[in-house]
């Protein structure tokens, strides 16, 4: 196969200063893309500031022969939001690839939370991605073509232990992503999830020394093939962890048909309407809502 190139290609990787975003910034500029390589170098927990993480990958870019510029908004707002894809536009004339990697996280059990802890997550994670998103998106759309990858992550699908906000920031960017593929369709817009593991700055505190090699690195190419004019795929969800490319995706049970139900025939036939034997999945694209909808509706007019 041919390279995979970007040229004359236009992406914003949003935290692209640090460990998976660097990865990927580094990596598309290297197959030609332009890239505006944005983060405010914040800590782990999203306090402080420093431009010397966005400004560095710039270096490096440039270095090696590459085009790129830093921008150091947070996504957190509207006004920072705004104010990244505008350098986009600014720098380079237009965007084509948006990749919202950005992220924050508060270590904190779900009994202590405070509403300030899980609003901060949020904003980095998911209002952050609707305010690049957003901005990116409706150029995109006048454009008639955009990749967008949104950075989501195994909490968001599987739950994980003293990070209720990250993990329903990223439940919600997942649900963001599918609403971008959806009305992407008629104007050459896809937008998938990278659910992405790597051993990072966010990745501090935890015991990591039984893991096998887990670099961003290795997940860069997956992230850069969901950004490529060739990928066809749009609202799906692409796993990379420690070497392992898969897909995650939705499937129901295709569940038991009664035109009404009491509690105890719920309980009764909790075993079949959980089996799992034949699932049945209703990808987002091209109508995944209807699909679903449609193999509800079907199964009520047989009355089975
Ligand atoms: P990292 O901490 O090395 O890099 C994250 C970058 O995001 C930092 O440079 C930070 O300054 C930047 N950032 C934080 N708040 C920002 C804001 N308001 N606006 C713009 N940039 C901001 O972390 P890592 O591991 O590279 O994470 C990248 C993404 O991948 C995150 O969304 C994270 O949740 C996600 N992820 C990472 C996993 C891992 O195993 N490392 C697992 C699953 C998801």
């Amino acid at each position: 196969m041919p390279d995979l190139r970007f040229d004359d290609r236009v992406a914003v990787v949003t935290g692209g200063g640090r460990g998976l975003g660097r990865a990927y910034a580094l990596l598309l500029a290297s197959r030609g893309a332009k890239v505006v390589v944005n983060d405010p170098g914040v800590r782990q927990n999203g306090d402080a500031s420093d431009e010397a993480p966005a400004a560095s990958v710039v270096q490096e870019i440039k270095a090696a022969g590459g085009e790129a510029i830093a921008n150091t908004d947070s996504v957190a707002t509207p006004e920072g939001g705004a104010a990244i894809v505008r350098t986009a536009i600014d720098a380079f004339g237009r965007i084509d690839i948006l990749i919202h990697n950005a992220g924050i996280v508060r270590n904190v059990p779900l009994k202590e939370l405070s509403s300030a802890d899980f609003d901060a997550v949020l904003d980095v994670h998911l209002r952050g991605g609707f305010n690049v998103l957003q901005p990116a998106f409706a150029r995109m759309c006048a454009a008639g073509y955009g990749r967008i990858v949104m950075t989501a992550s195994i909490g968001g699908i599987y739950g994980s232990l003293n990070v209720a906000g990250y993990c329903a920031g990223k439940g919600g960017l997942l649900g963001l992503t599918y609403a971008a593929a959806a009305e992407g369709q008629d104007c050459g817009v896809r937008a998938n999830a990278i659910l992405p593991a790597a051993v990072t700055r966010l990745s501090e505190g935890m015991d990591v020394s039984a893991f096998p090699p887990m670099e961003p690195d290795q997940v860069a190419p997956a992230v850069a093939y969901l950004a490529h004019e060739s990928c066809a795929m749009s609202g799906e969800m692409l796993v990379s962890a420690a070497g392992r490319v898969a897909k995650a995706y939705t499937a129901e049970s295709p569940g038991v048909f009664l035109p009404s139900w009491t509690i105890e025939e719920i309980a009764e036939r909790m075993p079949e309407i959980d089996d799992r034997s034949n699932p049945v999945v209703f990808p987002v694209v091209p109508n995944g809502k209807g699909a679903h909808l449609g193999y509800s509706f079907e199964r009520a007019r047989k009355g089975a």
